[in-house]
């Protein structure tokens, strides 16, 4: 029976609940489709502050460098803000550790569900883009100086950490739509030049069957509220990619229904909703499952190459969406709990039809 080694990071807030739905889903998957997952729960965080001192311990690192695939719930909270050492740390520390240099967000916006979107429907009914962002480089990383009246960051990014970003647009691409956005800001910046640079050459060279366009983070800004739907694979830098998956991801109407993948060169990589901790509703079972599902079926068709399964994950999160078994923030009454329920009894429906 093939057995896979997960690493769990509930964190902070709502992360352990959300966390937990994955694990659940998981052993679903396992028992119906005959794997073994093995989990070994770890600390990061803020809890991991508390506990050990240290956002990111020893221990952790260890423990998601042996892994498959490291699940992971969220960091952060109030508690936390003002203190020299933050939880985001932990975050960051477990990206560079394992070499994670791209940060893959679907969003898609099914048209039954199109309702449900802050925007008219007819603008975002069908959206599907997959937005590819840099993780490893630019200001995030740069060197940091500050003084009491001055303080600078520096945007640095090299050919090398271009290229192997833009690989993994271009790959992507070529499984969906076939179609590549670069977003930069190449009329200003002179980082944002050498990325256009590299982009244009890489596609000249090794994906001219792609289709591929450029556009200015402002304007980019714009057209992903007015014309979401002619987006296929969005690739852009490290903080530009940050601001725009967070603007992408209230298209379908809430945060907590998108997953995330963060993958470096080997096939290892780092899942987790897009969300945050959200403090305001931790401990209530109110939050969305889903977004961490959706980041656990990921889990299962990159690390795991376990595509069965992760299809019969996304349908039955699907299934459960389209019967209005839902979360507050998408309108509905059920607690988190109960929807993970829902999903799990779909997991193996699926499956008893499907044999
Ligand atoms: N990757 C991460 O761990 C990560 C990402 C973003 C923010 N944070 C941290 O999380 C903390 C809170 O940040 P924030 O409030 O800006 O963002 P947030 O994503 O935690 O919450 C924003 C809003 O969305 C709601 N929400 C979020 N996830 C939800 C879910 N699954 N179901 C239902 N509703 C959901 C929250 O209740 C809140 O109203 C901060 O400390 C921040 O630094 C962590």
């Amino acid at each position: 029976m093939p057995s896979f080694n997960i690493v769990v990071l509930p964190g902070d807030g709502i992360g352990p609940e959300v966390a937990a739905a994955g694990v659940e889903a998981l052993k679903a998957i396992g028992e119906v489709y005959g794997h073994t997952f093995n989990f070994d729960e770890k600390l990061i965080g803020g809890i991991a502050i508390d506990e050990r001192n240290d956002p990111y311990p020893a221990d952790t690192d260890a423990a998601c460098l042996a892994a498959d695939a490291v699940l992971l719930g969220a960091v952060g909270g109030p508690k936390w803000d003002l203190q020299p050492k933050r939880p985001e740390q932990g975050l960051l520390a477990v990206r560079k550790s394992l070499g994670l240099f791209a940060n893959l967000r679907p969003m898609d916006v099914a048209p039954s569900q199109a309702f449900r979107s802050p925007l008219k429907e007819d603008i975002v009914s069908g959206a599907d883009m997959l937005i590819v962002r840099e993780l490893t480089g630019g200001l995030y990383f740069g060197k940091q100086t500050r003084t009491e009246t001055q303080a600078t960051d520096e945007c640095l990014y090299t050919v090398a950490e271009v290229e192997r970003v833009a690989r993994v647009a271009f790959e992507a691409a070529r499984k969906r739509r076939n179609k590549v956005t670069s977003v930069d800001k190449a009329n200003v910046i002179e980082t944002s030049r050498l990325w256009r640079e590299t982009i244009i050459k890489l596609h000249k060279a090794e994906y001219s069957d792609v289709e591929l366009e450029h556009a200015l983070v402002d304007s980019m800004a714009m057209h992903l509220v007015t014309r979401p739907k002619s987006f296929d694979v969005i690739v852009t830098e490290n903080m530009f990619g940050d601001i725009l998956s967070d603007l992408a991801s209230v298209l379908p109407g809430s945060i907590g229904l998108l997953g995330s993948a963060s993958l470096g060169a080997t096939g290892k990589g780092l899942y987790e909703p897009i969300h945050g901790s959200a403090p305001d509703i931790a401990g209530k079972d109110l939050a969305n499952p889903i977004g961490t599902l959706k980041s656990v079926s990921m889990l299962l068709r990159f690390s795991l190459n376990l595509s069965k399964e992760a299809d019969a994950l996304d349908a039955a999160i699907e299934a459960v969406i389209a019967a209005g078994q839902l979360t507050k923030d998408l309108g509905g009454t059920l607690p988190g709990s109960e929807v993970t329920k829902a999903i799990v009894a779909q997991i193996r429906a699926g499956a008893s039809v499907a044999a």
